[in-house]
C-alpha cells in the first residue's frame, strides 16, 4: 500500500464529475486499499477518489461506530433513498483547518460495487449515513461548503485565502 497525495481545494479535480468505473480490476483494488491507508494516516473517516487526484466513482468509508473499525469500499454508489434530517459538524481532508455544521438526511440507502464486482446494498444512519453522503457528493464535484449559506461561505473563503498567505 502507499500514501497518496490529498489534493486540496481550489484543486479542479475536486469540481469534477467523476466517471463511473465499468469493471473494477486490479488498478482499482490497489487504489481503494492506498485509499483507506491514506484516510487513516490523515485521521480521516472518508475519502473519495477525486481528493486523491483520480476521477473515479470510487469512495472509501471507515465505519467507527462498531466495535472494531470496518473499511468499505463503494464503487458507483448512488444514494437510493433518504430520510429525515439532522445537523452535523462536518470537516474535509481537502479543505483542511475547515469544519462547519451541515444538514442532510439522516438515515440513507446506498446501493454500489464492491471490490469484487457484487452488488451491495446498505442502510445506514448516525455517522456513517453522513459519510457516505458528504463522500458520494465528491464524485459529482460537490464540496460540505457548497451546502452553507452564502455568508457562510463566504466568510469561510475568507478564511482559506488568509490560510495561504500564512503558509509559505
Ligand atoms: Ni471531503
Amino acid at each position: 500500500m502507499a500514501k497518496l497525495e490529498i489534493k486540496i481545494y481550489p484543486d479542479p479535480v475536486l469540481r469534477k464529475k467523476a466517471a463511473n468505473v465499468e469493471k473494477a480490476g486490479s488498478g482499482e483494488r490497489k487504489l481503494a486499499y492506498d485509499m483507506i491507508e491514506t484516510m487513516r494516516s490523515a485521521n480521516g473517516v472518508g475519502l473519495a477518489a477525486p481528493q486523491v487526484g483520480i476521477s473515479k466513482r470510487i469512495i472509501v468509508v471507515e465505519d467507527a461506530e462498531g466495535d472494531e473499525k470496518i473499511s468499505l469500499t463503494l464503487i458507483n454508489p448512488k444514494i437510493t433513498q433518504k430520510k429525515g434530517r439532522v445537523k452535523f459538524c462536518e470537516g474535509c481532508l481537502s479543505l483542511p483547518g475547515i469544519s462547519n455544521d451541515v444538514i442532510r438526511p439522516e438515515f440513507i440507502t446506498v446501493e454500489a460495487l464492491n471490490l469484487d464486482g457484487e452488488p451491495i446494498k446498505i442502510n445506514a444512519d448516525g455517522l456513517l449515513a453522513r459519510i457516505i453522503q458528504h463522500e458520494t457528493d465528491h464524485l459529482d464535484g460537490i464540496m460540505f461548503i457548497d451546502k452553507l449559506s452564502f455568508l457562510k461561505r463566504k466568510k469561510i473563503m475568507k478564511q482559506l485565502s488568509a490560510k495561504v498567505c500564512v503558509e509559505f
